[in-house]
């Protein structure tokens, strides 16, 4: 068996562990690392302090589908339906552009419920930042700020591409200068997100589940979380979740959430005056949001070492929604199948 390791918990890394596991299960031992205390990456759902069943999405928002991939990645589409992890979007997005044949899928227990359904039986490490990837007696030897280090015969890397890049150790040598400019040449927006969290019984008056909103310099979407997922209920508080534009990111991203937040708020109350209290918020900064520039000539993956298998993947070697993640890791599965 050879000793795998995918570095991120994300939709690219879960789908990843899933593929393997259905597909090459007899050849592979499989194990994900991730930084953070638990599964999603930018699916992140976040938990309101003062209930844990009141919860908002802080990055991807719904899935939407065009007819190419409904068709290219049916099954995918299927077996989350099958299992309710996805539903129909019902409720109205005020300022969506309608287009043509597309669908609307959103995820009634939260947006990193899909990610954590790829990763059901999978061996995951939460807490576990890879800092380091060295080269010894032919394996992969990876170093992470906590726990010790350990060897494996493949790595794959889901990160953004900016946080692959600042890892150390002979991975430097691997990547050659025309891989290293190409990913260097990768960019993302960033923007910050807000969620706001509200007692049960709590009603906020406003017609639609959420908003593309045009005419305000720091916040482009607002979305009534528990409205968008079809979630009221007499029993959990709504949630609301904004996102402001990308421009008010770049500007503010020097700057901790902490300092941000107010300012958001301040917004916020001018957009939807007489809006409630809320009984907490949690303020995030997405450094890298959605990929601007993707990686070139590397559709889904970029193999930077053969013996041994080093590949990286994740929405930059496609685009940002389910479908790049899918490609991707659809693309990183080919390489293995073909290694193994
Ligand atoms: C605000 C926002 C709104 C979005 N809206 C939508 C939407 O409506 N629909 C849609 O389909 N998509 C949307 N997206 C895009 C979508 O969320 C991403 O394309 C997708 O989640 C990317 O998944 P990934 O696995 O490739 O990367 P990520 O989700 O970023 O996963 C990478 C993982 O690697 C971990 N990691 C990073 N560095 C290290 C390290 N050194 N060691 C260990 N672990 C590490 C991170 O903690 C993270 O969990 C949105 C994204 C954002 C931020
Ligand atoms: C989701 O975002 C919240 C708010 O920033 C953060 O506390 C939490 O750790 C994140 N979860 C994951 C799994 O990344
Ligand atoms: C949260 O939901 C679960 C399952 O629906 C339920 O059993 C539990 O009592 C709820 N908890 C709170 C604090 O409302
Ligand atoms: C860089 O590495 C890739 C993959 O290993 C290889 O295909 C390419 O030819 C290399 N380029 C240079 C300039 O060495």
């Amino acid at each position: 068996m050879a000793r795998v390791l995918i570095v991120g918990a994300g939709l690219t890394g879960s789908l990843c562990a899933s593929l393997f596991r259905r597909e090459l299960s007899s050849k592979l031992q499989v194990m994900v690392w991730d930084k953070a205390r638990g599964a999603g990456g930018r699916m992140n759902t976040s938990r309101s302090p003062h209930d844990p069943n009141c919860t908002a999405d802080l990055g991807a928002q719904y899935i939407t589908v065009t007819p190419y991939y409904a068709e290219k990645h049916q099954s995918f589409y299927e077996e989350l339906l099958s299992r309710s992890i996805l539903k129909p979007l019902l409720s109205l997005v005020e300022g969506m552009a309608p287009k043509e044949g597309t669908c609307n899928y959103v995820a009634p227990q939260g947006i990193s419920s899909i990610v954590k359904h790829y990763l059901a039986d999978s061996d995951v490490l939460y807490d576990r930042h890879v800092t380091h990837i060295n080269l010894k007696e032919g394996k992969l030897e990876v170093y992470s700020k906590s726990g010790p280090s350990e060897m494996f015969d493949a790595v794959v890397l889901t990160m953004p591409v900016p946080q692959t890049l600042q890892l150390q150790g002979h991975i430097e040598t691997f990547i050659n200068e025309s891989q290293r400019q190409r990913l260097e040449a990768a960019s993302y927006s960033s923007r910050f997100a807000l969620a706001l969290f509200y007692k049960a019984g709590t009603q906020i008056g406003v017609p639609w589940a959420a908003n593309y909103i045009t005419n305000n310099p720091c916040i482009r979407f607002i979305s009534i979380d528990s409205k968008k997922r079809s979630l009221e209920s007499p029993e959990v508080g709504p949630s609301i979740v904004v996102h402001t534009t990308v421009q008010f990111g770049l500007k503010m991203l020097h700057k901790d959430k902490e300092e941000v937040e107010p300012l958001i708020l301040d917004q916020l109350r001018q957009v939807l005056p007489g809006l409630p209290r809320s009984t907490s918020t949690k303020c995030h900064k997405w450094r890298y949001s959605q990929v601007i520039n993707a990686v070139s000539n590397c559709p889904g993956q970029m193999t930077l070492g053969v013996q041994p298998l080093l590949v990286c993947g994740g929405d930059a070697f496609t685009h940002s929604n389910f479908d790049g993640c899918t490609e991707s890791a659809l693309a990183i599965l080919d390489v293995f199948k073909c290694h193994f």
